[in-house]
């Protein structure tokens, strides 16, 4: 039998998702059989079960956005390259909180070699996040500081990474003091506790320098104090909203300080663009994997029928990624 994650309404995860069996797919001519792999939890997935994400299913809905598997069967008329063994991205619209997938070979992105499977289940979302956040907002040049909340998050741990890769600086601020030293192990120069008093202390760590670009995910007062820390001219953007309240700016340093504010959405940008595009950037995900052995912390693995005791460890204090599977 397979097995799935549904929700027949949008509510709270715990209080709406149920686990539910059905017949294993046979897969027919030119389709291809996948068995999950590994599954990711992201944020996003709590709004999609939650009916407050941009891109909603309809109901009755399978939850699960990210994720990878193995090819188990091929059918007929199935080109050559694909082969039962194989790690495959599950496609972006296929719900990944499911034991078994019934794909069209046309949108199958192969894993490259050498990639572990619990961390191609986590690259497709935040990774390439945190790699445009980086590209394609502001011109960076070596050298430079960037400043994050969330610093403990899987973007936030990405930034820390290829920024280090990049030759940029990076101040990462997080609600726990024992994230400290795991981030500065990883690479972040400088991490500190998101209060009121760290924009004060940034002057003499920086040496007077200060952040190009912020890179907001939680909202609040949380970015009027990155904005308070920014560079004249810097922009400040915003991609997550984990404390649900509104971005709270400081007037006079949009006013005297020429501080841009904007957003940044993946899953908007790619649907505007063509799968050479969303390949290439996955491969370059991949290569930083390879080359500069940047990884998602992983704190722990739950099978999928336990899928109630791993969103409550979601959505608890943690450092890593949270996955599934079958
Ligand atoms: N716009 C986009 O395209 C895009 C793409 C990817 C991700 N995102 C967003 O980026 C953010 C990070 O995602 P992720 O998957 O990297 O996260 P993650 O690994 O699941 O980590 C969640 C982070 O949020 C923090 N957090 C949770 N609740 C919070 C609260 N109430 N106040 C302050 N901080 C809180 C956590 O800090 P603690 O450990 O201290 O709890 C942790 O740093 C999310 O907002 C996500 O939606 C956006």
């Amino acid at each position: 039998m397979a097995k799935r994650i549904i929700h027949k309404s949008y509510g709270k995860a715990l209080e709406v998702l149920e686990l539910e069996q059905y017949e294993a797919p046979e897969p027919k001519q030119g389709e291809i059989l996948i068995k999950l792999a590994y599954a990711n939890i992201n944020p996003s997935d709590m709004g999609m079960i939650g009916g407050s994400y941009k891109h909603l299913r309809d109901l009755p809905a399978t939850a699960g956005r990210e994720g990878v598997g193995i090819i188990e069967t091929v059918g007929s008329d199935v080109p050559s390259k694909f082969k039962p063994g194989q790690l495959v991205k599950i496609p972006s619209d296929t719900p990944a909180w499911q034991s078994h997938f019934i794909c069209d070979p046309e949108s199958l992105y192969t894993i490259p070699e050498g990639i572990e499977a619990e961390q191609a289940a986590t690259a497709f979302i935040n990774p390439p996040t945190a790699l445009l956040l980086l590209k394609d907002i502001v011109t960076l040049n070596q050298g430079d500081w960037v400043i994050q909340n969330a610093g403990n998050s899987a973007v936030g741990t990405w930034v820390i990474q290829i920024a280090k890769a990049l030759g940029l600086h990076t101040i990462s601020l997080v609600r726990r003091e024992e994230l400290i030293e795991p981030l500065k192990q990883m690479g972040a120069d400088i991490v500190l506790l998101d209060d009121d008093e760290y924009p004060k202390q940034l002057k003499e760590l920086t040496k007077g320098q200060k952040p190009k670009l912020a890179l907001n995910s939680i909202g609040g007062q949380s970015v009027s104090r990155l904005i308070k820390s920014m560079a004249n001219g810097g922009t400040c953007v915003t991609f997550g909203g984990m404390v649900g309240d509104p971005v709270r700016f400081p007037t006079r340093y949009l006013i005297f300080n020429d501080i841009h504010l904007c957003g940044f959405h993946l899953d908007t940008l790619l649907r505007t663009k063509p799968q050479e595009y969303i390949e290439s950037l996955y491969n370059e995900v991949f290569d930083f994997i390879k080359s500069d052995h940047i990884h998602t912390p992983i704190e722990k693995v739950y099978a999928l029928e336990d899928f109630s005791v791993a969103i409550e460890h979601f959505s608890g204090p943690r450092f890593g990624k949270i996955l599934l599977r079958p």
